[in-house]
C-alpha cells in the first residue's frame, strides 16, 4: 500500500515534468485548444500589421501569409510583447493579451497551417 502511494506520487511528478518541459517559461496560458491559423491568426494579422507589412513595403517584414508569418513568428511575438523587438502594432499600444497568448500558442503547436 505505501509503496502504491510512492508510485502515484512520482508518477504523477513525472507526469508534471514533462508537462512542463515542454511549455516555454512565460507560457501563462495553458495551450489546450488548438490555434487555427486560418481563423485565429491570419485575420488578427490582417487587421492589426498587414497594413504596414503589406508585399513590397519599407519596414523588412512582410507578414501577408502563413509562410512569411510562419517564418517570422519569432519576431512577430516579439515585437507584440515589446520584448527584443519594438513594439508592434507600431505606436502602440500593444494587442490585448489574448491575441499574443494566441500566437504564443500557435507557436508553441508547431505553427500549424490549418
Ligand atoms: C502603422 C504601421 C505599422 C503597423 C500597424 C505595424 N507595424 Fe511593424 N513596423 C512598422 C515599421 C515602419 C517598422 C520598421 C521599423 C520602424 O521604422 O520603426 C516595423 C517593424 C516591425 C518589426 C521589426 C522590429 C524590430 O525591432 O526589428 C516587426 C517584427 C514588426 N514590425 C511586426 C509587426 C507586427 C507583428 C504588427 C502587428 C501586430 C505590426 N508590425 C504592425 C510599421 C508598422
Amino acid at each position: 500500500m505505501k509503496n502504491l502511494k510512492f508510485l502515484s506520487v512520482l508518477l504523477l511528478g513525472l507526469t508534471f515534468a514533462c508537462t512542463k518541459d515542454k511549455v516555454p517559461a512565460d507560457l501563462s496560458l495553458n495551450c489546450v485548444d488548438t490555434v487555427k491559423f486560418s481563423t485565429d491568426i491570419l485575420p488578427m494579422i490582417q487587421s492589426n500589421c498587414t497594413g504596414c507589412h503589406d508585399v513590397g513595403n519599407g519596414t523588412g517584414y512582410t507578414l501577408t501569409n502563413h509562410t512569411n508569418i510562419s517564418s517570422n513568428a519569432n519576431a512577430v511575438l516579439g515585437s507584440m510583447r515589446g520584448s527584443g523587438f519594438q513594439l508592434m502594432p507600431k505606436g502602440g499600444p500593444a494587442l490585448p493579451d489574448s491575441l499574443i497568448q494566441k500566437v504564443e500558442c500557435w507557436m508553441y503547436q508547431g505553427k500549424l497551417n490549418n
